[in-house]
């Protein structure tokens, strides 16, 4: 698929097939989600992919974010998505893969993990994969407990994460407005 075209396709995924993702052709996508571009001149990759592989794990932690969501609300955007009707976290996606860095002040680190971020959704709709976006998820994987659970080392907070599988459908979306252009006199 042409990335013009990726770009224009890719929605939101809440349904997935329940077949599982090969993880051959998880790698290839991180692969292409660490080609972002990155502050550092040396092209160093400034970020770690954490994959939950497994439709069932998936099913249970996303249960365990949703509960830590509900309860523990954080400020922000993130809430709107607790009010849907049947919400569930990580929907039935069969991956979540999650972005995590070293925090830094200046916030150089969500931006490295949201530039791959977009890089891994664009290389999974070219694939004929589907993704979603999840910041609702956020508070439960910074949890320490979970951190545990997950293997990701101390010195590194999730940053984005994103669930991915084959899609069940495509949603209509949202089209979007033509943006707002200044041309330089
Ligand atoms: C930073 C960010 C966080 C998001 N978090 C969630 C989320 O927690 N749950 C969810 O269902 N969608 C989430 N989304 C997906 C947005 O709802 C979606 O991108 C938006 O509605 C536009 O739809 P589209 O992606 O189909 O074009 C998030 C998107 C972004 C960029």
């Amino acid at each position: 698929m042409h990335t013009v075209d990726a770009i224009h396709t890719r929605r939101s995924i809440r349904s997935y097939q329940p077949r599982p993702v090969d993880r051959s052709v998880i790698e290839e996508i991180l692969w292409d989600a660490a080609q972002a571009p990155t502050p550092p001149a040396s092209g160093d990759t400034p970020f770690t992919f954490v994959v939950i592989d497994g439709a069932d794990r998936v099913a249970l932690y996303g249960s365990q974010a949703f509960e830590l969501a509900r309860t523990a609300p954080q400020s922000g955007s993130a809430n709107d998505w607790l009010d849907l009707d049947e919400f569930s976290v990580f929907f039935n996606a069969p991956v979540v893969i999650v972005i995590c860095a070293e925090p830094d002040e200046r916030g150089e680190a969500v931006q490295n993990c949201s530039r791959a971020g977009q890089n891994l959704m664009l290389s999974a709709e070219a694939r004929g994969l589907g993704t979603c976006w999840v910041e609702t998820a956020l508070p439960w994987l910074r949890e320490p407990q979970t951190g545990a659970e997950l293997g990701i080392p101390d010195t590194l907070t999730p940053f984005a994460a994103f669930t991915l599988g084959h899609p069940q459908g495509m949603p209509a979306g949202k089209p979007r407005e033509r943006p707002p252009i200044i041309w330089t006199p």
